[in-house]
């Protein structure tokens, strides 16, 4: 079996992230709508820092307009995924940028998207799953009508909650409400955490929005009383590698603390994020595995049954794809 071909599961991908250029340019030029600044002479997305990362990633969410656009998204993902071995992946879901947050609006967005997702199963053998997210530097009132229209929303597809954005807007706390609404409404739940603030900004997440998995995390491993809490308590970390060195939130030139993480002891997972900003595929960050650290088949089972056991699904559907 190839590394290509290998069955991966993932946990921790943006579907807008995900978008393929050339979809986004197909889109911007059948709406009429300039984008300046997304795109490098070879036509990859471009841009310097975190910060021009989110502008430019907004700017692609322009071009995503109505439910149909999004029903073509996420088949062309999906597909992408399947062909680079994912048998499972979770899809973090923004209504901010489906309807601006209005619910019957958000109805008519998910509709496509798991019309498409049902298609993919059976056209590509992948499952999907969506995690309405918040985008955390749309402010906390904004987070509350993320949370409505997740919680009104809850079922077989959508299954979890989540926070991504900037990590240094507001506290944690700021968004407990948000958090505590859908883990109500029977949602599970992970944060955006780690990736740019320290071990308090983990330890605060932890504490106020009582997540039990955290999208990258790999900050935590400064502090090893936090680590050793994320360890007795089983939190699972969305790691992804490739997205972390080409934002640069791990020093330059630097390995990847993803071996630290797992021999500490923390359940560790391996997703690529949002792929072609990175430039990665899931083919790729397993070979990055394979080519750092040496990582083999064994390695990856262990990678894909944490994923597996860590995935918000129930267990049929678990059991399905193991
Ligand atoms: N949204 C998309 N990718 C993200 C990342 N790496 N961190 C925070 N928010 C994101
Ligand atoms: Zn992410």
């Amino acid at each position: 079996m190839t590394l290509r071909s290998y069955p991966k599961v993932e946990l921790h991908t943006h579907l807008e992230g995900c978008a393929p250029p050339a979809l986004v340019r197909d889109l911007a030029r059948e709406k009429n709508i300039p984008l300046q600044g997304v795109f490098d002479a070879e036509g990859h997305y471009t841009y310097d820092n975190f910060a021009q990362f989110l502008k430019v990633y907004e700017a692609v969410c322009t071009t995503l307009q109505t439910p149909q656009d999004f029903y073509r998204l996420t088949r062309a993902v999906l597909e992408d995924s399947a062909s680079h071995g994912v048998v499972y992946q979770e899809v973090f879901l923004c209504p901010d940028f489906c309807g601006g947050g209005d619910l019957a609006a958000w109805r008519d967005y998910l509709a496509a998207m798991v019309q498409a997702a049902s298609e993919a199963e059976r056209d590509f053998g992948i499952t999907a799953r969506g995690i309405v997210t918040i985008v955390r530097h749309f402010g906390a009132d904004q987070g509350k009508i993320t949370a409505r229209c997740a919680a009104e929303t809850a079922g077989d597809f959508i299954t979890g909650f989540g926070m991504g954005g900037a990590e240094d807007y507001g506290r944690a706390a700021d968004y407990a409400y948000a958090f505590d609404m859908a883990r109500e409404a029977g949602l599970r739940l992970t944060s955006h955490v780690g990736e740019w603030g320290g071990p308090d900004a983990v330890a605060e997440t932890l504490r106020d929005l009582r997540v039990e998995r955290i999208g990258h995390g790999i900050n935590a491993r400064h502090d090893a009383d936090l680590m050793r809490r994320i360890v007795d308590e089983g939190i699972v970390l969305e790691v992804c590698p490739i997205s972390n060195i080409v934002l640069r939130a791990i020093p330059p030139g630097t390995r990847h603390p993803i071996d630290q993480l797992r021999e500490a002891g923390a359940r560790v997972t391996v997703s690529t994020d949002d792929p072609p900003f990175f430039h990665t595929t899931m083919t790729a960050e397993f070979a990055y595995l394979a080519d750092t650290y040496g990582w083999g088949p064994s390695d990856f089972d262990t990678l894909n049954q944490t994923a597996l056991a860590a995935a918000f699904c129930d267990d049929t559907t678990r059991e399905a794809i193991a």
